[in-house]
């Protein structure tokens, strides 16, 4: 299976940030936001990744590219360690790019992806998404793929008050922690949502979808809306994953991850409690 990564959007929740540099390329902890998207593909058993991008995001390919100079400025110094870290990103995953040419919205941005991926289910992670979870979400929504012969997207409860931010399905679940979707709203307004099931940004799409795209008129924001192209497929099917995914593209979720990301090493955990009581203990 192949992996699809749109990267390719303005990010304007997060200016000044994003101005000259992808959101995507945010660092959470020690290691950029997309890093953690392809490490999660590669976990899934995909390593055959095509990354949407447009201008502006050309520090994504940097980083995923050899960089000689740096290389052998760390073989020198007999830096060993971070030689390896740095190599072992460039041996990730096979990984290819292509330009959307214009920001029309998350269902143009994987459209662009219809060559590349031909006639085969394919995963979409986007790019400005972190999950965390016992089994990739990925490898989650791969296997229920298989199960129903249908597409799998994966959802999480939000407050009701949160809706108005996600596409929101109805659906009934069909077996623990799945839905068989019947429909599927982009960011509708609280009182009239159908449930508070967000869908999450990780999706397994049969190829029909590129279809479906390419019928779909602008709808929110004047965008090509990928939820308003799910909607037209056949089959399709929701998973409450176990796990918990985050949202990097709102600075506040981007600055929440980044700590709990940073609780997750023994050796940063002491010090990072210390100062936080320090920064409470200075606000009482
Ligand atoms: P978002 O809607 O979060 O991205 O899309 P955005 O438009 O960059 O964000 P804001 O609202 O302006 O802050 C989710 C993912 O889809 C990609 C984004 O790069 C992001 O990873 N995307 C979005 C595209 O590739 N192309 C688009 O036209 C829109």
């Amino acid at each position: 299976m192949k992996a699809v990564i749109p990267a390719a959007g303005f990010g304007t929740r997060f200016l000044p940030a994003t101005k000259a540099q992808p959101k995507e390329m945010l660092p959470v902890f020690d290691k950029p936001t997309i890093q953690y998207v392809i490490e999660e593909a590669v976990a899934s058993g995909i390593d055959d990744i095509l990354i949407v991008t447009c201008r502006n995001k050309r520090s994504i390919e940097d980083h995923f590219d050899k960089s000689f100079e740096l290389e052998q400025t760390l073989q020198s110094a007999g830096k060993d360690d971070r030689l390896k870290q740095v190599r072992d990103i460039t041996d990730l995953a096979d990984i290819c790019y292509v330009r959307q040419k214009e920001q029309r919205g998350l269902g143009d941005a994987i459209y662009c992806a219809k060559k590349h991926v031909g006639n085969e289910p394919f995963a979409v992670l986007l790019g400005d998404s972190i999950t965390k979870g016992p089994t990739p979400c990925t490898k989650q929504l791969v296997d229920v793929y298989n199960k129903y012969g249908a597409s799998a997207i994966s959802l999480e409860s939000v407050p009701r008050e949160k809706v108005e931010r996600y596409g929101i399905i109805k659906g009934s679940e069909v077996e623990s922690d799945i839905y068989k979707i019947d429909k599927l709203v982009e960011k509708p307004l609280a009182h009239q949502a159908p449930s508070n099931l967000a869908i999450m940004g990780r999706y397994v799409l049969s190829p029909d979808i590129f279809d479906k795209i390419d019928e779909t008129e602008p709808g929110v924001g004047g965008e090509i809306q990928l939820t308003d192209a799910l909607q037209k497929l056949d089959a399709i099917y929701g998973v409450t994953f176990e796990g918990k995914t985050y949202d990097i593209g709102n600075r506040l979720e981007w600055l929440k991850t980044s700590i709990e990301f940073a609780m997750d090493d023994a050796e940063s955990k002491k010090q990072l409690i210390e100062y936080m009581k320090e920064i409470i203990e200075g606000e009482e």
